[in-house]
């Protein structure tokens, strides 16, 4: 029986990236739904979940995509609520990946934890926290009793982030503004772990913050298009340790880890129906994953 894998999405366009990712993960046959979502949710869940018998189900399921990871909680929450109406064996796989941004989060907060151990205690300033990739990064770090901070360049951008990641994932985290070499100073100052989540090709550390600051242990960059965000960083760098003891991890070697975990999730939906893959349980099948 074919693996079939329905991506679904509010963007224009499905994510290329993502389709190729589903057949490299094991599906026989990606259906993309872009520019979907409302009602349309629910003819989708029924086509996937009536067509096959109790047995074979587990060969069809759901990949929730999209550029917004708010927008894919809304996905998620409303195919779990169509689960709820139907009886208890109507049921298929879904995972939601909004812009690559739980993917990228768990390859990048492995590679901090393999660094460092326990990590609980430690604080960790996210700069430019406020995208899909920030907020998740912080999830996963405040969950794991790191005290994290996540900056914007607005006080008020990151404030709200911030309530809404208490409000949907009972996480803490501090809001912070910066937006300068001297605002982002203070917001690293007393960092043990600095992850920058900033857009492709914008620098948010100069090296002569990071390089003045002997409490920083971790650099941690996910922009893999230059200028990265970090300077001084090599994007190839993989929990590489400096001479002068800090351990630097670059968007490259984040990458490469994330394409595994997306091949393990998609490989995961088909091998029993009825799994829910959220941020969480992504982040427990990154850490089987030998590096
Ligand atoms: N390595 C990988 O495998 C991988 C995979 C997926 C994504 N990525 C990369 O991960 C990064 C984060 O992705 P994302 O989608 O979460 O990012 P994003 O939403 O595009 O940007 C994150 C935050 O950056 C801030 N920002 C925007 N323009 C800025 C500017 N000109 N200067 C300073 N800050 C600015 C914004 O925060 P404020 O408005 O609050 O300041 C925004 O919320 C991107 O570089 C993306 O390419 C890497």
């Amino acid at each position: 029986m074919k693996k079939i894998l329905i991506y679904i999405s509010p963007e224009k366009y499905s994510s290329l990236f993502d389709l190729i990712l589903g057949y490299d993960g094991g599906a026989d046959i990606v259906v993309p739904y872009s520019d979907t979502g409302g009602e349309d949710i629910r003819d989708i869940v029924y086509s996937c979940v009536y067509t096959r018998g109790a047995n074979s189900r587990k060969n069809t399921a759901i990949f929730i995509g999209g550029p917004d990871v708010n927008k894919g909680d809304e996905f998620m929450s409303a195919i779990l609520a169509i689960f709820k109406e139907l009886p208890e064996e109507f049921r298929v796989s879904v995972v939601a990946d909004p812009h690559g941004a739980h993917t990228t989060s768990c390859a990048c907060a492995v590679k901090i934890k393999k660094a460092l151990g326990d990590i609980k205690g430690l604080n960790a300033t996210v700069l430019a926290g406020t995208g899909p990739v920030g907020q998740s990064i912080s999830i996963l770090l405040a969950k794991q009793g790191c005290n994290v901070r996540i900056t914007s360049r607005k006080l008020a951008k990151a404030k709200k982030v911030c309530a809404i990641i208490k409000d949907k994932h009972g996480a803490t985290v501090t809001p912070c503004e910066a937006w300068d070499a001297k605002t982002t100073k203070n917001a690293v100052s007393d960092a043990d772990i600095v992850v920058a989540t900033g857009p492709e090709g914008i620098t948010l550390l100069p090296e002569n913050v990071w390089s003045k600051n002997p409490r920083i242990k971790i650099l941690a960059d996910v922009n893999a298009v230059p200028p990265y965000g970090i300077e001084g960083i090599d994007p190839r760098d993989d929990r590489k340790k400096t001479a002068d003891g800090r351990t630097n991890i670059g968007a490259l070697s984040i990458g490469s880890l994330k394409i595994r975990i997306h091949h393990r999730i998609v490989e995961k939906l088909f091998e029993e129906k009825g799994q829910i893959l959220d941020l969480e349980k992504i982040y427990k099948e990154a850490e089987t994953l030998t590096d």
